[in-house]
């Protein structure tokens, strides 16, 4: 004979359990194809087709290590750069790339940054009940994994480095998104150059940050983002992230939470210091250079914004002070000092 109070209690471990388990998540590894890397500075991309059904990434697990890959990059795209198994996708590699495999970007079409990966970073889980929502009826149909190996590997050692990703059916009740900020532009020889960006979110909506990624080549000395809120009082910046570019580009997480609504600017500096004699232009390989700052958000409702870019001419024409958003209360100095 059961007591109402034990009753009670199973009742009660049954719902926490449901809760847990209200939905399955299930893993699936994107790893290299057992390849060799057969020289040094390779980057190689492999994808996976997702069109059949519509699935939320809620994580991503690497399955690597600092002394095999230098970094890995997952994109979501709507066209990949190739259907091959695998090709040579080096933005910054200036060499005639691997024997026996094609040269293509890493997405033709439709490309977002989802996750980075480099030394030491370890699983990243979406905040709660937030997911990448990828496949049928989005315009991710692809997912594609490029891994950076700055060494060739030793004989005929193979390869299979990777990153798994924590997905579920289950439709999650916020979505993500990735809004890439970047500059164009010439930074002179032998001079310290402020590339800058800034562009209003159009969209009625409302975003909530919550990581950020810093990229540049080797000239990058800070790179700091903002979001920028026009009121009586002036502008009011408000620091997103800020860290030295050439520390491990990995997603991090933001400064302040706090909401981005539609009407709000982005803003973004990178603080670049040309050593060299020549003239550096904004381009893929390793002999130029590129600003760009990554903001992963969620909406609460709806979908994520359609903006996935905001992009500068950068200098020597397009800067915060001269923009055509007249912005005021300028942090100069906070932006390039870490
Ligand atoms: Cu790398
Ligand atoms: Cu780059």
């Amino acid at each position: 004979m059961m007591f109402p109070h034990m009753l009670v209690v199973f009742l009660v471990i049954f719902l926490l359990l449901d809760d847990v388990f209200a939905y399955d998540i299930h893993k699936y590894s994107l790893l290299m194809p057992e390849i060799h890397p057969d020289k040094d500075e390779l980057y190689l991309c492999t994808p996976v087709r997702i069109v059949n059904k519509q699935y939320y990434i809620v994580g991503f697990e690497p399955n690597a290590t600092m002394h095999d890959v230098h970094h890995m990059l997952l994109f979501g795209c709507s066209v990949p750069g190739t259907t091959d198994d695998v090709w040579d996708c080096g933005e910054m590699a200036a060499s005639d790339g691997s024997k026996n495999i094609r040269r293509a970007i890493p997405c033709a079409e439709g490309s977002h940054v989802l996750y980075a990966w480099a030394r030491d970073a370890t699983k990243l889980n979406l905040p709660e009940d937030v997911g990448f929502q990828v496949g049928l009826g989005t315009k991710i149909k692809y997912l594609v994994l490029q891994v950076h190996y700055s060494k060739k590997f030793p004989g005929n050692k193979l390869d299979n480095s990777g990153i798994s990703l924590l997905y579920t059916e289950q439709p999650q009740s916020k979505l993500a998104g990735v809004i890439l900020l970047g500059s164009g532009g010439t930074i002179p020889a032998r001079s310290i150059s402020h590339m800058e960006i800034q562009c209003e979110i159009e969209e009625e909506k409302t975003i909530y940050p919550f990581a950020y990624r810093t990229h540049t080549h080797s000239l990058g000395k800070v790179v700091s983002g903002y979001r920028v809120r026009k009121g009586k009082e002036g502008d009011d910046w408000l620091l997103l992230g800020k860290r030295d570019p050439l520390t491990p580009q990995m997603f991090y997480p933001v400064f302040n939470k706090d909401p981005i609504y539609g009407g709000d600017i982005l803003a973004a500096r990178c603080t670049m210091e040309n050593y060299r004699d020549r003239d550096t232009y904004v381009g893929p390989t390793n002999n130029d250079e590129m600003c760009n700052f990554y903001l992963m958000y969620y909406v609460e409702n709806g979908n994520p914004l359609d903006t996935t870019l905001c992009l500068s001419d950068g200098p020597p024409k397009e800067y915060w002070y001269n923009s055509k958003y007249n912005l005021n209360n300028i942090p100069d100095l906070e932006a390039s000092k870490l």
